[in-house]
């Protein structure tokens, strides 16, 4: 049920790959909600990715940009601005890759060409397109930028590999700029820590259906499915959170603040109890 949370507002929403990817429901919702966005994604995804039906549902522009590349991104804002008629009032960074993920390299054993990419793609694309925006004022006063990250940048979930540090640098950079757009701008910067959702990202990284049944039975409310997160990032950008920035909001049932439940204990416990 829509309510208009977002009418007459214009967004940017990066990461759609698939029917899977948060960032595809986020757009479903925004558009639900009575946004007008453009969407964009590297060039390379959009040709193996389905984003062509996702613009066609939600009638949005694609603009293609490499997050890692500033003319790229550059553009992305001008002609978003453009083709959207005014600066936009929420961005979504919805962006990770690690080749060495990708590649099974493990974390004493990186590839030191391959950690740049991961932290380029994963964390400093952030900054890198808040400073694209900044400088050709694209995010309206009052604004809300939602970047989605993982509880591994606080805690060591070993399989996480490179994006552990990726994602520390992604929640950084986030107060980082939270603390400069929010003084100047009024623009609000946050991170939603998701559960762990099966995506394509998600799902790339080894024993994802050990993390996503631990992370289940270790939270009372379950794991948070994606339609959940984006109801939680189009809470963010509408303007019931003006006040919020520079936080990281853990989206994730209860996960990151509970202890033990009995069904993790069990595995644990003797045939006597
Ligand atoms: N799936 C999970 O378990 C989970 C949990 C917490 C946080 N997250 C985060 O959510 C975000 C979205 O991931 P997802 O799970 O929806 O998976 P996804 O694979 O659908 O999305 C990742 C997106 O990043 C894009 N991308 C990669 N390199 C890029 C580049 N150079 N330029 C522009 N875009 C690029 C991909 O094309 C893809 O669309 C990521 O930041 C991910 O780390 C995912």
């Amino acid at each position: 049920m829509a309510h208009g949370l977002l009418q007459g507002k214009r967004g940017i929403i990066t990461g759609a790959l698939n029917e899977q990817s948060i960032a595809w429901k986020v757009a479903e919702l925004a558009h639900a909600e009575g946004a007008r966005f453009v969407l964009t994604n590297a060039p390379v995804a959009m040709r193996m990715g389905e984003i062509k039906k996702l613009a066609d549902t939600t009638k949005a522009p694609v603009i293609p940009a490499d997050a890692t590349n500033d003319a790229d991104l550059e553009k992305l804002f001008n002609e978003s601005v453009q083709q959207l008629g005014g600066p936009v009032d929420f961005v979504l960074h919805s962006i990770g890759m690690s080749p060495n993920v990708r590649k099974g390299r493990t974390y004493s054993d990186l590839n030191y060409e391959w950690y740049k990419q991961t932290l380029d793609v994963s964390a400093m694309s952030l900054h890198r397109m808040l400073q694209a925006a900044n400088k050709v004022d694209a995010i309206a006063k009052g604004g809300s930028v939602v970047a989605l990250t993982y509880i591994a940048a606080q805690r060591v979930f070993p399989d996480y590999n490179d994006m552990a540090d990726a994602k520390a640098l992604l929640e950084s950079i986030t107060r980082s700029w939270g603390y400069r757009l929010g003084r100047d701008k009024k623009i609000r910067v946050n991170t939603v820590s998701q559960s762990p959702t099966m995506t394509t990202a998600g799902t790339g990284i080894k024993g994802f259906d050990g993390f996503f049944g631990f992370a289940n039975a270790m939270s009372p409310l379950g794991n948070a499915p994606a339609e959940a997160c984006a109801e939680y990032c189009l809470a963010l950008f509408s303007d019931y959170t003006r006040y919020v920035t520079m936080q990281n909001l853990f989206h994730d049932g209860g996960f990151s603040t509970t202890g033990v439940t009995p069904e993790v204990m069990a595995k644990f416990m003797s045939a006597e109890g």
